[in-house]
């Protein structure tokens, strides 16, 4: 199995203290911190860019896992490398050249992932899976936080793992995660999960509860904890 990594995504901080927020997930037991950035094109919402990347990235040691709902993202790829991020997210939907986009990141230094929408099958990533780190299963149609996790994604993430097979790549789960639906998430194999309203709802006072509360139900399910 995977290490299990538990990932607050800032979409759900106080955007008036972000730095403060990051540096209480990083201090709170986060792995990763996810950051959602949004275009107002592929998906209706705007939220940050690689200066905002970059501002933030002193407040954690933590990898930077940013997710671009961008399209077309290619531009901004060296940007938000440059910026600080870990890793790079794009999504299968975002254009017609996947291939050359991830290549683009690699060819950066820095991870490639790859995202799916509620609405796209398994089978859309296979031609790319010798060029990713990670796979992103959206579990709610992507665009806003605090919107209800689609359970019917379960057996998508399952059908994704038998096709990861023996590759050295990580799943993520993004939408809707809680600690009441974290077992079964990780159940069907997910090892990543990003949380925004379930780990920030209770202010920052409460960010380590949240993140553990998760990691708790994610480690009985995995048989880590009795
Ligand atoms: C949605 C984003 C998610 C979002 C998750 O488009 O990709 O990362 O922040 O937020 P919650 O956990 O509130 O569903
Ligand atoms: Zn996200």
């Amino acid at each position: 199995m995977r290490p299990l990594q538990i990932l607050p995504s800032i979409l759900a901080a106080d955007f008036a203290a972000l730095g403060a927020d990051v540096a209480a997930c990083a201090g709170a037991g986060a792995d990763q911190i996810h950051i959602d950035v949004m275009d107002g094109h592929f998906v209706p919402n705007i939220t940050f860019g690689p200066d905002l990347v970059k501002a933030i990235r002193p407040h954690a040691a933590q990898p930077f896992d940013v997710h671009l709902m961008v399209a077309p993202v290619d531009a901004y790829l060296a940007p938000f490398a440059a910026a600080g991020a870990d890793r790079l997210t794009v999504h299968v939907e975002a254009g017609p050249h996947l291939h050359r986009t991830l290549q683009a990141i690699r060819g950066l230094g820095i991870g490639a992932g790859v995202a799916l929408n509620p609405g796209t099958p398994a089978a859309a990533i296979g031609p790319v899976l010798d060029l990713v780190d990670l796979v992103c299963v959206m579990t709610v149609n992507p665009g806003f936080g605090g919107q209800s996790f689609i359970k019917e994604m379960l057996p998508k993430i399952a059908e994704i793992r038998d096709m990861i097979a023996y590759r050295n790549i990580d799943i993520e789960v993004d939408g809707g995660v809680t600690a009441h639906n974290a077992g079964v998430i990780v159940a069907a194999g997910a090892n990543m999960l990003v949380a925004g309203s379930a780990v920030f709802k209770g202010g920052r006072a409460q960010i380590g509860e949240a993140i553990a509360a998760i990691r708790k139900a994610a480690e009985s399910a995995r048989g880590e904890r009795v």
